[in-house]
């Protein structure tokens, strides 16, 4: 659809230059640092860079140890690991931690969350998400126990910045003897209230994993970290992601080894970020919040979160269009189809005006029980196992809260160099939708 020649989008204007997601916003800070390492020669995976990144982010969340990494996705792969060794032993070099294992994963959140589970061999098991925070539902969980009684290990993601039930979960771990990999990649600098305090996610599991990527609240570039409050594991995660070398004066290796460390040159920019943070997560609320009070008397929600038990960080705006609101559209595997429709709308046809305006939103992720590449992993809701509920003499398809918030919701652009002015466009071009 032309939404230029659209008599519905007149007098909107194209914004001159791309308004993003979410893209890095350097300071200047990250450019002495990375001068530093440069100008004294630590252009290497180790360096002041990364001992004062580690040190400021262990400081921040709340954790003895940090352990900077070239990513998190390789934290949380060093994390599963430490949790699969810990739980059924080593394994031999040629086989994961997990053979044989199943893991229960959080089913809306990015694919990186629970691909190092298939990196060390397990297979993961879906649970289907809450509406309250649109994370892994607390009872989705302990129906997955029901079925899966065995299970020792639970990955949970906080998608788009907003922190889990993690209360109940770890209560349910607790009971079942599971350990917990909290993935904390997109939610650095949210915090949740338990045990009678407020504590950062990224201290909440057993094993925990943020991410400094390009996206992300704060960046360097790429990057990531480990932390925890034993030592044993840190050191574990150092050795393993510097390619497991012995104490000895060859390369002598016991174990399989990883290049995983973070760069100094990485952690300079990182280390130029940190005193930002606060100021990021500000920026991001104040956009979450115009949002939610420009879409008054429009039928869509806000991604919601728990006032009284959490304080996100608001990496992602995003939306839910009312069921009663929702156009016709299909998607099919990579394209979808929408129809414009008086008073209704699509997240298709709001991305696609968005594109138009030259603004990026982005579909919610697709949930992970619905990905070919996951299709055949079992998938878990509140009413048990998720998968083979149709029937053809029956009507309906059981519950399926992920699949729902995928159909119906989509993410905004959330970038904090949005002017209140380019915002209150982006604003315009939905209501239009709907129009
Ligand atoms: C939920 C989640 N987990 C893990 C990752 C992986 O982080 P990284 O890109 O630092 O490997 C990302 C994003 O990239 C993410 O959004």
């Amino acid at each position: 659809m032309d939404f230029h020649a659209d008599p519905g989008f007149a007098g909107i204007e194209r914004f001159e230059s791309k308004l993003w997601l979410a893209s890095p916003t350097m300071h200047g800070e990250e450019k002495k640092w990375v001068d530093d390492a440069i100008v004294t020669n630590w252009v290497s995976t180790v360096g002041e860079n990364i001992n004062e990144t580690e040190k400021k982010m262990a400081e921040y969340v709340g954790c003895k140890y940090a352990v900077g990494l070239s990513c998190c996705t390789a934290a949380l792969h060093m994390a599963i690991k430490l949790a699969g060794e810990k739980l059924y032993g080593q394994a031999r070099p040629s086989e994961g931690t997990l053979a044989g294992r199943k893991v229960f994963c959080s089913d809306l959140t990015f694919d990186a969350s629970v691909n190092p589970v298939a990196y060390e061999d397990g297979e993961a098991v879906f649970i289907d998400t809450e509406k309250d925070t649109w994370n892994m539902d607390p009872a989705a969980l302990e129906k997955a126990f029901e079925l899966y009684p065995d299970v020792k290990l639970v990955v949970v993601a906080h998608l788009y910045g907003t922190p889990a039930k993690m209360d109940e979960i770890r209560k349910i771990c607790e009971k079942h003897g599971a350990s917990i990999v909290e993935d904390a990649a997109e939610s650095l600098g949210a915090k949740y209230f338990s045990g009678g305090e407020w504590k950062e996610t990224g201290s909440l599991g057993d094993y925990n994993a943020i991410s400094f990527n390009g996206n992300k609240i704060i960046t360097g570039s790429s990057g990531g970290m480990f932390l925890t409050n034993s030592r044993e594991d840190a050191e574990k995660v150092r050795k393993w992601s510097t390619q497991s070398r012995e104490a000895a004066p060859w390369y002598q290796h016991e174990e399989v080894g990883y290049n995983y460390r973070m760069s100094n040159i990485v952690a300079g920019v990182v280390r130029g970020q940190i005193p930002f943070l606060d100021e990021h997560i500000a920026r991001k609320k104040a956009i979450w919040e115009r949002y939610k009070e420009g879409f008054k008397g429009l039928p869509v929600s806000m991604n919601p979160y728990d006032s009284k038990k959490s304080i996100p960080n608001f990496w992602l705006s995003c939306i839910i269009i009312d069921e009663d609101a929702m156009a016709p559209h299909v998607r099919g595997d990579k394209d979808e189809l929408w129809k414009k429709t008086s008073g209704k709308s699509s997240p298709g046809e709001i991305l696609e005006a968005l594109a138009a305006f030259n603004a990026e939103g982005r579909p919610i992720w697709k949930p992970m029980h619905m990905q070919p590449i996951y299709c055949e992993n079992a998938f878990v809701t509140v009413e048990g196992n998720g998968r083979g509920r149709t029937n053809a003499y029956i009507e309906g398809g059981g519950i399926d809260v992920g699949a729902d918030i995928f159909r119906r919701g989509l993410c905004l652009p959330s970038d904090i160099k949005m002017t209140a002015e380019q915002q209150d466009r982006v604003i315009e071009i939905v209501k239009r939708c709907f129009a």
